[in-house]
This record gives structure tokens, sequence and C-alpha cells, in this order.
């Protein structure tokens, strides 16, 4: 499996380290097994009021022709990769509480709660999710019949991590380049907005 982990600062756990976004996948079905605890991980992630507002439609190889349905959905830069992928999802976002028909604002931040725990679980078991923007949303709607109080969030090619050599050339540099981040220094504040935390300065 191709090893490309975080060269983080601080220690991290080796899960998180190792998690990343490939684009290639090796032609290598994901065991049924390991699929229900990729779903099994989301489930389990918190949410406001315990909602658990994700929803998910999920296509795979088994099944082609709900493949490239589901395939058909996403940008043409995202199929030209993502068709190596054995799994295909769309998550999408339940936007009312089922409590009290209430707005909840928080639908969209708790799928990407329950995607990274997909992504942590998979991992774990050698596999990798890579989660896109680029799909088409009212496609989505429209081919899967989804409803105006639920919003198709992204997008999710899942599979093991193939050989970056099987890519185009442009999509082998973006594979292989290092990872990198913000400095915690931009983006950790104290006292007001924009003002770098004196925790980041070791006083
Ligand atoms: C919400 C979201 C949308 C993304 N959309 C795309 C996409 O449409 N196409 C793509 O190739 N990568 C997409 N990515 C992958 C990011 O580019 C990637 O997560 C980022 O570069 C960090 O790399 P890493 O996940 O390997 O750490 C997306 C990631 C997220 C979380």
């Amino acid at each position: 499996m191709p090893d490309n982990k975080a060269p983080s600062d601080w220690p991290l756990h080796d899960l998180i380290a190792a998690r990343w976004s490939p684009r290639a996948f090796e032609d290598r079905a994901v065991e049924h097994k390991k699929l229900m605890s990729l779903l099994e991980a989301m489930r389990w992630a918190p949410s406001c009021f315990n909602e658990q507002p994700w929803r998910l439609l999920v296509a795979t190889k088994d099944d082609p022709t709900e493949y490239e349905r589901m395939l058909g959905c996403l940008v043409e830069f995202n199929q030209g990769w993502a068709k190596a992928a054995p799994v295909l999802m769309i998550a999408v976002a339940s936007l009312e509480f089922e409590r009290n028909g209430k707005p909840n604002a928080h639908g969209w931040h708790d799928v990407g709660l329950g995607l990274e725990n997909m992504a942590l679980q998979a991992t774990s078991m050698g596999l990798q999710i890579h989660m896109m923007a680029g799909f088409d949303t009212a496609k989505a709607r429209a081919v899967y019949g989804i409803p105006d109080n639920a919003a198709p969030t992204t997008a999710i090619a899942i599979g093991y991590p193939g050989d970056a050599n099987d890519l185009s050339a442009d999509l082998r540099d973006k594979e292989t380049a290092p990872r990198e981040r913000r400095e915690l220094e931009s983006i950790v504040f104290s006292g007001r907005w924009g003002k770098t935390s004196s925790l980041l300065k070791g006083d």
C-alpha cells in the first residue's frame, strides 16, 4: 500500500497521519464486511441533538449500471480518476430536525464528521476514501430523487490506493507531491481574530 503519511509538526495518531486522498486505486473490490464497517463508522459520529443527518447513496462496480449512473454525476475531471475506485457514494445532509421540522444549521457539519469517521475507519483497514465537491448536485437530485429538505454535500470514491504510475502525468505529479498544510500560527488565534495564539509562540 502506498504510504503518504502527513509530515506533521507535532505527534499525531497513526490513523490521522496515514489518511489521505488518493486518485489511483487498485483494481480490487472492497470486501462486504469492510464496506459495512465504513457505514457503521459514519453511523457512530457525533451530531447536533443526535439527529444523525447523514444519508448515503452507494454504488459499487458489482452493479455496473448503478455504478455508471453515479459516476455520471461527477464532473469530468473527477470521473477521469474516480472511475478506478470500486465504490462510489454521494453523501446527503438532511437539513431539518426530525423532532420539530426546524432547520438544522449543523447538517452539513455533521455529515463532515460522519465522513471523517469513515475516512479513518477506511485507513485502519488499508482502504482510503477521496471526497469530492466536484459533482453535479442538481443531476444527483434528479437521478436519485433527493428531496428539497436534504442537500447533496459530497461525492466519495473508495478503494485500496493504487500505483501513481497508472495516472496521467499531471495527476501523477499531484499524487506524489509533498502533502502541505497551513502553519498553525496562521489559523489558531487568541484574544481577537487574526492574533496568533501565544500557545504557538511557546510562551
Ligand atoms: C469537501 C471536499 C471536497 C473535495 N473535492 C475534491 C474534488 O472535487 N476533486 C478532487 O480531486 N479532490 C477533492 N478533494 C480532496 C482534497 O483536495 C484533499 O482532501 C486535500 O487536497 C488534502 O489532501 P489529503 O486529503 O490527501 O490530505 C476534496 C476534499 C474535501 C474534504
